[in-house]
């Protein structure tokens, strides 16, 4: 019900709006504006029910703020998804992106949007024909482009950082990694560990799309449970539940999904486990510094390069502060965002 997960959630608002042409909902889920203004990409899906669409975006606009502010951006956080029917292409997508831009105009650049799972730069385009408040438009569109390779760079970053604090040293090099998901993100981690020397085993629901990254394809019902050093979950959120956990057998959980906790608890068992686990906010960051620092802060590439790379720092220090505290990885990040939340 809506009802019940606006009142437990703890962000600003939501705008809501029902699209009658393709029976879509628009929910632009605005978390935080405390850092500034709300930023967070679009998701385009469907779902069973409208309200876990709902769900989906109030979770994602809350892990938006901490994200941000971890990063030390200037930047609030909000996540915007498009829940429809079915997954449209063309005109009628075209057309659907034209109308949600309109929203996004309407909200005055309280909201700032980007690219999220199923949406791309030429979407971006789209809803930048309608607003000026949206990141990742093509170059050609005065855009910054595609952020997912900045995405894929800091997962490979904070991979590292984390192999160094779990066995002592960071190099890949003969480490097996199972990526699970190759669409922008996964397929482009999958390269940089194999260009490393990792030994990277892929699954997709996709199977040609797994093949395709040169890594050696699992099947994705089994590929939880396969032997590796790192599990990295690059697909959909929530693989992170009692059952899977109870299921994995890796060293690391590390990977660029967003929400990938089913519940807070989830920390607490991976960490019983024996499992070290990099917030999935924090070492997703990448995309965000991409759009963000190039489009609005004025970085150039050598900039965003080195504030990539600070991802593996950050989660670094995650680490050092959760054993020193006898804490849950997730609980340090969520520690180091509410006190940049504070100090605003
Ligand atoms: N949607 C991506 C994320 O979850 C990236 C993104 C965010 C891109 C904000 C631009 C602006 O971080």
């Amino acid at each position: 019900m809506f009802e019940d997960l606006l009142r437990r959630w703890d962000g600003e608002h939501v705008v809501v709006r029902h699209d009658e042409a393709t029976g879509a909902w628009m929910f632009v889920c605005i978390h935080s504006t405390r850092l500034g203004p709300a930023m967070g990409g679009t998701r385009l899906k469907s779902y069973d029910e409208p309200p876990q669409a709902l769900e989906d975006g109030l979770r994602l606009a809350a892990g938006m703020t901490r994200k941000l502010a971890v990063l030390g951006l200037p930047c609030g956080g909000g996540k915007a998804v498009l829940a429809v029917p079915a997954v449209p292409d063309g005109d009628e997508r075209r057309r659907l992106l034209e109308r949600y831009g309109d929203l996004v105009e309407s909200l005055g650049g309280s909201f700032v949007t980007g690219p999220d799972m199923n949406t791309r730069e030429a979407d971006m385009d789209v809803v930048g024909s309608r607003t000026p408040h949206v990141f990742c438009r093509s170059v050609g569109n005065g855009g910054s482009g595609d952020p997912s390779v900045h995405t894929a760079l800091g997962v490979f970053h904070g991979i590292r950082a984390t192999l160094a604090h779990a066995f002592g040293t960071d190099d890949p090099a003969g480490r097996t990694v199972l990526v699970q998901g190759t669409g922008s993100v996964g397929a482009k981690l999958a390269r940089l560990l194999l260009d490393a020397g990792a030994v990277v085993l892929v699954s997709d629901v996709d199977e040609e799309r797994a093949r395709a990254t040169g890594a050696d394809p699992v099947a994705p019902d089994t590929a939880l449970e396969l032997e590796c050093d790192v599990y990295a979950p690059c697909a959909l959120g929530a693989t992170l539940n009692a059952d899977s956990i109870r299921r994995l057998r890796c060293r690391i959980v590390a990977g660029g999904a967003n929400n990938q906790l089913a519940t807070p608890a989830d920390g607490e068992r991976l960490r019983a486990a024996g499992i070290l686990y990099a917030p999935d906010y924090v070492i997703n960051g990448g995309g965000a510094l991409h759009g963000i620092g190039l489009e609005r802060l004025g970085w150039d590439a050598g900039r965003l390069e080195r504030e990539v790379a600070g991802i593996g720092d950050t989660l670094s220090g995650i680490y050092r502060q959760a054993e020193a505290a006898g804490i849950t990885t997730s609980e340090a990040a969520e520690r180091l965002a509410a006190e940049r939340l504070a100090q605003s």
